[in-house]
């Protein structure tokens, strides 16, 4: 068997890079691969974490970005303890107002790229490795305004879910994560325009990455972190989809 190896997308900024954090200290991985597209806040990561970092940049929105992955798996044949997919983006804007780049990017990223990263990365995992993939609160209700990232984010949940019934008589645990708001550069690129005024709680991205690694060796296919958030998927789950839009455009000021 290669190297032990955690792959991270997105570990360049926010939940990622929080993640690759607390999964260097609990697996401590012969390498931690550190995937996004900025080079040089990879290549820092080297400086922070207690882990030899092997920085991946690559647009995972471009098929050279997904070769450059994938050419690197198969030359380093690596075991790969854990894949976490948290490249990610979203905007929060009328979906006709957004640019049709960022609407496919949004699924480009948030969907096909989370897929075939898992998809490539299969052959190097094993009984015992996790896959944990970045959803969101939006997975759970459509939300006006942010019609296109939830519907990605859905997409995230229920993929993650099935795999992780599938992947169950393989020995390999998938986890879906589901943060609510969380102070992270994710807002430079997806409330430009203001859209969303009110953030009910803002979680930290150092406590999503805490309640994820514990979620990992508990049962359970998903996790919601954070007491909010938790009673805002119950309401979620309780109230008519109407209401909850109703109640969402309500709270913003949105008509
Ligand atoms: N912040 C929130 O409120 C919140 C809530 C729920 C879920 N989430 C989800 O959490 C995940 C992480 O987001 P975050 O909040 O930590 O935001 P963030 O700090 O902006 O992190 C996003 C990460 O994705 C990477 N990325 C963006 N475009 C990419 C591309 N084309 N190819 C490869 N990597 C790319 C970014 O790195 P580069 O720019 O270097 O490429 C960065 O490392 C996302 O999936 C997001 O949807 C966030």
């Amino acid at each position: 068997m290669g190297k032990k190896v955690v792959i991270v997308t997105g570990a360049s900024s926010g939940i990622g890079k929080e993640l690759a954090r607390g999964l260097a200290e609990k697996f401590k991985p012969d390498e931690l691969w550190a995937v996004a597209r900025n080079r040089e806040r990879l290549e820092s990561l080297k400086d922070i974490l207690p882990v030899c970092v092997r920085a991946v940049p690559a647009d995972l929105t471009a098929e050279a970005g997904l070769l450059a992955l994938k050419t690197l798996l198969e030359e380093e044949r690596p075991s790969v303890k854990v894949l976490v997919n948290a490249s990610g983006f979203g905007i929060f804007e009328r979906f006709d107002r957004i640019p049709e780049g960022d609407n496919l990017g949004m699924v480009d990223l948030n969907c096909r790229a989370l897929t075939a990263v898992t998809q490539m990365a299969f052959p190097y995992l094993h009984a015992g490795s996790r896959v944990v993939n970045i959803a969101s609160m939006a997975a759970f209700e459509p939300v006006p305004y942010g019609g296109v990232y939830a519907a990605t984010k859905a997409y995230v949940l229920s993929f993650s879910r099935a795999l992780a019934r599938e992947w169950k008589s393989l020995g390999i645990k998938v986890l879906a994560v589901c943060p609510y708001w969380t102070k992270t550069a994710f807002f430079d690129r997806s409330n430009q325009n203001g859209v969303i005024r009110k953030f009910e709680v803002m979680y930290e991205p150092s406590f999503i990455a805490k309640k994820t690694l514990a979620a990992m060796d508990k049962r359970g296919d998903y996790v919601v972190p954070g007491a909010y958030s938790k009673f805002t998927h119950a309401l979620t789950k309780l109230l008519p989809h109407s209401l909850v839009m109703k109640e969402f455009m309500r709270r913003q000021k949105l008509k």
